[in-house]
């Protein structure tokens, strides 16, 4: 009765099942998942609210690419970190999410096919199959740190391929391409004719070590990719940890002929669904100034979990796999039971955590945690973690 576009089973997987139960019954549950910031004990200023009570939004005067204000209004946060980026390029989505159903439709006949990064995060593939999309993964191969298999993606490309996802910082590993993975993926664009989708959601929150001198933790930028169509994501889920705000933006970048073409072309889809509220719009000013206290808090405490849970493995089994950015953090541990084993173990002991296999880490001994939770949630977690009996399999 419906469409194949949807998951074979909607039954929940086992471990979910068990997940599910635990909440069920209450009680306190340590959740080193969390990726909802407006859960994560951040203190949210009050002017976050007061933002959208601005008359403009009482006009609705739609634009396919979003209100020029609220475009302008990108650029200058461009401006902050140091980017010049026209207005005229940018397309507003209601999130990132919705910017890649755009893409999908810009760049792909059904059957058509995207490659994605593995390990990432499952939302892709999702996202691919409800546009009739196929995917083929490509790696990032743990050797320490997260190092692009240049051949093999260089294998996955087919007759049908038609855009290259990269995530900078990686969810879930954050990893960032080096220079010289950024031109093997130019090359792989330019000798196929693909283009370019960067998902840069992450790009506020870099883990590397703070520069002197500076009020926030730098930035992550992608490099220009030279004569290849890229898609810069971004959004304000990530950036003022807002995901209801529903705001997020592609920037279009590349040889001048095929960006106006493709500005051309989301100007058709986005004026399908003119999907962008003007309420957002209209208070995007007054949120990313307001928002900024919201990231510093985030950097702050994404800096503290890591430093903490590198600290407490170091010398134990554990390997931390250190991210360059982003929310989370691998973990490579001795466990070599069945791919729930330990997630349903910690459970037990109050803890939720996602196997690695969930972004598709091979299955013995991946655990991913969210450096956004609460810093006594996660000491508390990664002590259980660290004295399980599992670990004795070594
Ligand atoms: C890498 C990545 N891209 C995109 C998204 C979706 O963001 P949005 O809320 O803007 O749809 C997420 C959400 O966690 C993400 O991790």
């Amino acid at each position: 009765m419906f469409s194949t576009r949807l998951p074979a089973s909607l039954v929940p997987t086992p471990l979910a099942a068990a997940v599910a139960a635990r909440r069920a019954r209450g009680g306190r549950l340590l959740d080193l998942t969390i990726s909802n910031p407006t859960t994560a004990g951040l203190a949210y200023p009050e002017t976050l609210a007061t933002a959208w009570s601005n008359v403009a939004a009482l006009r609705y005067d739609p634009d396919p690419r979003g209100t020029h204000a609220a475009r302008a209004t990108i650029c200058r946060w461009y401006a902050s970190v140091g980017e010049t980026v026209p207005a005229d390029r940018l397309v507003l989505t209601a999130s990132t999410s919705e910017a890649y159903s755009h893409l999908f439709k810009l760049l792909c006949d059904p059957g058509d096919r995207i490659l994605v990064p593995c390990p990432s995060y499952p939302l892709f593939e999702h996202l691919a199959h409800l546009d009739g999309v196929a995917t083929d993964r490509y790696a990032f191969r743990d050797a320490g740190r997260w190092v692009l298999d240049e051949v093999e993606l260089d294998a996955q490309v087919t007759p049908r391929t038609r855009a290259l996802i990269v995530v900078s910082p990686n969810n879930p590993t954050g990893s960032v391409p080096s220079a010289r993975e950024w031109e093997a993926i130019g090359d792989v664009c330019r000798r196929h004719g693909l283009a370019l989708i960067v998902d840069e959601v992450f790009s506020a929150y870099p883990l590397g070590p703070a520069r002197p001198g500076q009020d926030e933790p730098g930035h992550v930028t992608t490099p220009e990719v030279p004569g290849v169509l890229t898609v810069r994501l971004n959004g304000l889920s990530k950036l003022i940890g807002l995901p209801q705000a529903k705001l997020g933006w592609m920037l279009v970048g590349g040889p001048d002929d095929r960006v106006r073409a493709a500005l051309d072309a989301l100007d058709v889809i986005a004026d399908t669904y003119l999907s962008v509220s003007t309420p957002v719009q209209a208070a995007l000013p007054a949120l990313l100034e307001a928002g900024a206290s919201v990231r510093a808090q985030i950097q702050a405490r994404l800096r503290a979990n890591l430093a903490g849970i590198t600290a407490r493995v170091t010398g134990s089994a554990i390997d931390v796999r250190v991210p360059d950015g982003g929310w989370s953090v691998v973990l490579r541990v001795p466990c070599l039971g069945g791919p729930d084993d330990l997630a349903l173990a910690l459970l037990d002991h109050d803890v939720l955590v996602h196997p690695g296999y969930f972004y598709d880490l091979p299955h013995d001994g991946y655990v991913v945690l969210s450096l956004l939770a609460p810093e006594g949630d996660v000491r508390e977690g990664l002590e259980a973690l660290c004295t399980l009996p599992l670990l004795q399999l070594t």
